[in-house]
């Protein structure tokens, strides 16, 4: 399996995702454990573009579950509907939040976090999870995070 991932640091960050698509599906390629792979998904993601924080929640009955992430400790249980995490998951969209203080009902993990960005994860049709990313700094998701993320997880499903 490979150890390290390489990425153009500093380059515009459409260039780094697709520097990261194939890197990431061939990681996925050699290990079939999901655990593992939404551990390494969110490594590389972190590593690659600095987020505050990256993780995912997994669909357990009636909520969302923490599952694997890098940074701080969070919320463990979202309902569905709640936050901008039980949004995505109850519109099966990806939730775009420029600013999360103008968000209703947002779900504050950290004070820190300003602003961020919650893509579905499908199988058969179905929200499994979703993988939730945030930023310390207001703004800083668009279009590009929203394309890339969503291949991203696509890889996943
Ligand atoms: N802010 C999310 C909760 C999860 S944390 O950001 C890690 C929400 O509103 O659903």
């Amino acid at each position: 399996m490979s150890e390290s991932i390489i990425t153009s640091r500093g380059a515009e960050k459409a260039i780094v995702y697709e520097e990261l698509l194939p890197q990431i599906h061939h990681l996925l390629q050699n290990e079939p454990d999901l655990i593992a792979n939404l551990a390494n998904i969110s490594a590389v993601l972190k590593d690659a573009f600095g987020f505050f924080w990256v993780g995912f929640y997994w669909v357990h009955g009636e909520e969302l579950v923490l599952g694997p992430f890098q940074g701080n400790l969070a919320c463990t249980r979202i309902r569905k509907g709640r936050g901008v995490c039980g949004k995505s998951w109850d519109t099966c969209k990806t939730v775009l939040v420029p600013d999360v203080d103008l968000f209703p009902g947002h779900i504050a993990c950290s004070s820190l976090s300003r602003s961020e960005i919650v893509v579905p994860v499908f199988k058969n049709g179905e929200v499994i999870g979703v993988l939730d990313v945030d930023s310390d700094k207001i703004n800083d998701f668009d279009q590009v995070d929203v394309h890339y993320l969503e291949k991203i997880v696509a890889m996943i499903g």
